[in-house]
């Protein structure tokens, strides 16, 4: 098994520098895959920085490559690489389309994501590796391996959505930056981030999707004991389409200004849609005191009881004991 572990990661790696060569040395990687990270922004060390490459729009020039190497047919597939069909016709997963690869902690290539070139309704935007022995894909940041230092040295991790989120993000000096990759946040990814430092900024896309999952996310976060702050981008942005529009400097300071804690985050929303309607207020702050059940730490509570309080203008009691309700009933 654990040869089969090693074996993974080294034909992955060799796809990594065969997409690589054929973004940097080939006539189509250069004049699709190229210029389309030139469009998108990105410079050279950016796309050394992250291994990025280019898959080509052939049926099966990884697999002949990849053969011609000695990597067998089981491996390649076992890698997520390539794909049989019912007539056992063998063939590429990955074609056409610019290649991120994904690191684990550790720096080593564990799975792909592959971008199309040009929307098109009939193909997924993203076609990503499946899950392998080397690939859960519960488990993975994007980009935790060229973050982890930055993490540290900031104390804080910011939480994005998606690949180009996080490159644009490390182009512009941001280097504390990872993603979950559309999932779902889930406790594995939450955890993973906490051996880095115990403060999340989820910094998701200004859109609906964007909103929901953030909401999803935060209860998670508190769950694990971390600290959690989020910020919206304005409607239609993400942190890369944000950045390349307002520059560094005034990203971060976007960030300062408009990060909030999770109870302003939601107060927020609650308070603009109740108005003066009392039973919305209710809902609001019995909502916001479910989220502060799922921290682990009772004086954190307790202190959080204060400011909810604070923000909906009720007594600190009856939010303690609104908190209180809550935590027998989960019981
Ligand atoms: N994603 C995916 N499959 C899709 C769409 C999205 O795996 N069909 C994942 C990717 O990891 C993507 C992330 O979800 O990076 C966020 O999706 P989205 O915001 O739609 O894409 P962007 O990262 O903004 O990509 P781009 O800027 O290239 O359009
Ligand atoms: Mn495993
Ligand atoms: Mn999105
Ligand atoms: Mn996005
Ligand atoms: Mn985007």
């Amino acid at each position: 098994r654990q040869n089969e572990r090693e074996s993974l990661h080294i034909v992955l790696n060799f796809a990594k520098t065969y997409f690589q060569e054929n973004l940097q040395n080939t006539d189509e990687g250069k004049s699709i895959g190229l210029s389309y990270f030139r469009e998108r922004g990105f410079t050279n060390p950016t796309i050394d920085a992250f291994d990025l490459g280019y898959s080509l729009d052939l049926w099966d020039g990884l697999l002949q490559e990849a053969t011609r190497r000695g990597h067998s047919r089981d491996l390649l597939e076992k890698a997520g690489l390539i794909l049989t069909k019912e007539n056992n016709k063998v063939f590429d997963r990955f074609r056409g389309r610019v290649m991120f690869p994904i690191h684990n902690v550790s720096g080593r290539v564990i799975a792909f994501g592959a971008r199309i070139l040009k929307a098109d309704k009939t193909q997924p935007k993203y076609l990503n590796s499946p899950e392998t022995p080397v690939y859960h894909k519960s488990q993975v940041l994007y980009g935790i391996f060229q973050a982890k230092q930055a993490i540290r040295q900031e104390d804080v991790c910011f939480l994005t959505e998606g690949y180009t989120d996080v490159i644009s993000l490390h182009q512009a000096g941001i280097k504390n930056v990872v993603a979950s990759s559309g999932t779902s946040l889930t406790t594995e990814q939450i955890r993973l981030i906490a051996r880095f430092t115990p403060n999340v900024t989820i910094l998701y896309d200004g859109d609906a999707a964007g909103i929901k999952a953030a909401l999803r996310g935060l209860d998670m976060v508190l769950e694990e004991g971390l600290n959690l702050k989020l910020l919206l981008l304005p409607d239609g942005e993400d942190p890369d389409s944000y950045v390349h529009k307002v520059g560094a400097d005034t990203f971060k300071e976007h960030i300062q200004k408009n990060s909030q804690d999770f109870i302003d985050f939601k107060a927020k929303r609650w308070l603009t849609e109740a108005g003066d309607d009392p039973m919305k207020r209710a809902e609001g702050i019995s909502d916001v005191c479910a989220s502060i059940t799922r921290i682990p730490d009772h004086l954190k509570r307790q202190t959080l009881s204060q400011r909810v309080a604070q923000v909906f203008h009720v007594s600190e009691q009856s939010v303690i004991s609104e908190i209180n309700r809550l935590l027998r009933q989960q019981q």
